[in-house]
C-alpha cells in the first residue's frame, strides 16, 4: 500500500509506567495509548475500578468494555468453548488492532460483560500499552478514553482536553506515548455464534478476516451484543457534521451560505486559501483513518456552524473510515 509508515513511539517511560501500573493497583484509572486510540484504563479484576471508567465517561453502566491483555493464553481465562478460528485470528493480528469476542468464562464479571455472556479481548501492539500491561501484571479493561459518544482520543492532548487528569479532571493518570498509529478503535469480531460475524469494521479488514478464515465475515445482525461503537450516533464531534458526495459539494456549500463552514474534502476540491477553515484529506485509508479523529477534533474547535466532509473513496479498504464517518454524521437540513 501507499501508506507512509506512522511515526515511531517514543520508548515507554519506566518510572512512568511503574507509576502507572501503581495506579491501577490502587483501583485508579490510567489512560494510556495504544495502536489504534488512547484508553481509559482499569484493573480488569477489580469490579470497582471498572465501575469508574463508566462514571469517568458518563457511559451507561450496560455496556461491556474490552479486556486487554499480553498475550492469547489469556483466552483460555476469560472465555470458554473457544474456536479454532478465534485462534486462528490471535495468531494472525496479535498483538494488533483486533477484537474478539468470545463467550465469557466466570472471570469476565457483569461489569466487564455488561452483564452478557460474552467478553471482549484484545491483545494490543502498541508498546505503551504492552509495557503497562506487563508491569501491572494483570489484564486491563478499557474503552476508548473519551465522553460517552463523543470522538475518541488519538493524542494525550485529546484526553487532556476532554476526561482531563485529576485533581481537575477525571483520570488518575494520563500517560503520552505519542499520536496513535491506527487512528480508529479495533476490528471487533465475534465469535461467540459459531459463525464469525463483523461487530465493528477496522484497519484489520472483512477481507483479511475472510483469507485467514477461509468462510464469509458478514455483519452482525442489528440486535446482537450491545456495542456502543454500534450505535447510529457515535464517534460525533460537538459541531454538526455532514457526509457528502464530492460532486454535491457545491451545491451543499451553496445551500449553507451564510453559515459557517469547517471542510474536510481532498485537495482538489478545497477553495482557495482562506475561505473556510479547511483540512485535506489523506488519500489512502491507511493514513485516513491515522488522522481522522485528530482532524474531527480540530474541525470542531474551530467553532464552525457545520463541519462538511467529502465521502472519501468507495472500496473494502475504506471499511472502517466509512463507518466512523456515517456514524459521525447527521443528514443535512432540509431546504427551505
Ligand atoms: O481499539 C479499541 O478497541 C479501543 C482501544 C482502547 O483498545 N477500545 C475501544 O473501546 O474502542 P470502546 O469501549 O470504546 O469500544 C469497544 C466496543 C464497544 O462498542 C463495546 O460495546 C464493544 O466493543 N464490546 C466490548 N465487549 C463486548 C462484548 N462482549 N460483546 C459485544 N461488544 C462488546
Ligand atoms: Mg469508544
Amino acid at each position: 500500500m501507499s501508506d507512509a509508515p506512522a511515526a515511531a513511539a517514543p520508548a515507554p517511560d519506566p518510572a512512568l509506567i511503574a507509576r502507572a501500573a501503581a495506579v491501577l493497583r490502587a483501583g485508579g484509572l490510567v489512560a494510556f495509548p495504544t495502536e489504534t486510540v488512547y484508553g481509559l484504563g482499569a484493573a480488569a479484576l477489580q469490579p470497582g475500578a471498572v465501575q469508574r471508567i463508566f462514571a469517568a465517561k458518563g457511559r451507561p453502566a450496560d455496556h461491556p468494555v474490552i479486556v486487554h491483555v499480553l498475550d492469547a493464553a489469556a483466552l483460555d481465562a476469560w472465555a470458554i468453548d473457544v474456536p479454532a478460528a478465534a485462534r486462528r485470528l490471535a495468531q494472525c493480528f496479535w498483538p494488533g488492532p483486533l477484537t474478539l469476542v468470545l463467550r465469557r468464562a466466570p472471570l469476565a464479571h457483569d461489569l466487564i460483560t455488561g452483564g452478557q455472556d460474552t467478553v471482549g479481548l484484545r491483545c494490543p501492539a502498541h508498546p505503551w500499552a504492552r509495557a503497562l500491561l506487563a508491569a501491572f501484571g494483570a489484564p486491563i479493561a478499557a474503552p476508548s478514553a473519551n465522553s460517552f459518544g463523543r470522538v475518541s482520543p488519538t493524542l494525550a492532548a485529546h484526553v487532556r482536553a476532554d476526561l482531563g487528569e485529576k485533581p481537575a479532571g477525571r483520570v488518575d493518570l494520563i500517560l503520552d506515548g505519542g499520536p496513535c498509529p491506527v487512528g480508529i478503535e479495533s476490528t471487533i469480531v465475534d465469535l461467540s455464534t459459531g459463525r464469525p460475524r463483523l461487530l465493528r469494521p477496522g484497519t484489520v479488514t472483512r477481507a483479511q478476516l475472510q483469507a485467514v478464515l477461509g468462510e464469509p465475515v458478514p455483519d452482525a445482525p442489528r440486535e446482537a451484543p450491545r456495542a456502543s461503537g454500534r450505535l447510529d450516533s457515535h464517534y460525533a464531534p460537538r459541531t454538526p457534521l455532514h457526509l457528502v458526495a464530492a460532486d454535491t459539494l457545491a451545491a451543499t456549500l451553496a445551500a449553507l451560505a451564510g453559515q459557517r463552514v469547517a471542510l474536510l474534502a481532498p485537495a482538489a476540491l478545497l477553495p482557495p486559501a482562506g475561505g473556510v477553515p479547511a483540512q485535506v484529506a489523506p488519500e489512502s485509508p491507511g493514513e485516513y483513518a491515522r488522522a481522522l479523529y485528530g482532524l474531527l477534533h480540530r474541525l470542531d474547535a474551530v467553532a464552525a456552524d457545520r463541519i462538511v466532509v467529502v465521502a472519501p473513496p468507495a472500496g473494502a479498504d475504506w471499511e472502517g473510515v466509512h463507518d466512523r464517518l456515517r456514524r459521525a454524521a447527521v443528514p443535512l437540513p432540509t431546504a427551505r
